[in-house]
């Protein structure tokens, strides 16, 4: 375990010094953005397997989901929520988005294991769905995506 956190850590060291981009614009919504420090100690703090997650291979997959989804506070909904604060949050939950009847009649907390299930063949997962993404087969992409949703959507564990 500490082997991964020290990786998971240098990881991270390395990609703040590849993209030098700790300095954000202020975020529209009160809280100031976290520091890359404070990422970091978010990310460890997560249970295994997140907290050992490649958030640079997380990043790098969202690709897939940043045509339908924006994740920063106050962001835009657009063919899907946004998805700032998502985690811990009741499902369907966004007051400006008009969801389906199924995610609707859904019910459960956002967390980072319902996410697994759901990004893994969200249509299967919940059927009536109208999120139209096929699914993310490889169960480790899918574990670096939502480790580094967790840290960029400002969770609080
Ligand atoms: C083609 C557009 C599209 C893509 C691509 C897409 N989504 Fe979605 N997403 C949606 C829509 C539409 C909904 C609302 C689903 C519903 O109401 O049934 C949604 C819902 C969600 C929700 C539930 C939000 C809530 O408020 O309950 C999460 C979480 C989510 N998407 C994450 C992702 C992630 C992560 C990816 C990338 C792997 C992704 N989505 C890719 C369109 C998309």
């Amino acid at each position: 375990m500490r082997t991964g956190s020290i990786v998971a850590i240098a990881t991270l060291t390395l990609l703040t010094a590849a993209c030098g981009k700790s300095e954000k614009a202020a975020p529209v919504a009160s809280a100031p953005a976290p520091t890359e420090a404070e990422k970091q100690a978010l990310l460890a703090s997560f249970p295994a397997p997140y907290n050992t997650a490649d958030v640079a291979n997380g990043q790098a997959k969202f690709a897939l989901c940043q045509s339908c989804h924006t994740i920063t506070p106050g962001g835009a909904n657009m063919t899907g929520p946004n998805l700032h604060g998502v985690f811990g949050k009741m499902s369907a939950s966004n007051p400006d988005f008009k969801y389906s009847d199924a995610l609707k009649a859904a019910g459960w907390v956002w967390d980072a294991d319902k996410l697994n299930q759901w990004l893994e063949k969200p249509q299967t997962f919940l059927p009536g769905t109208k999120m139209s993404f096929a699914g993310l087969n490889d169960a480790k992409d899918r574990v670096d995506l939502i480790a580094w949703l967790m840290v960029e959507t400002g969770h609080k564990p």
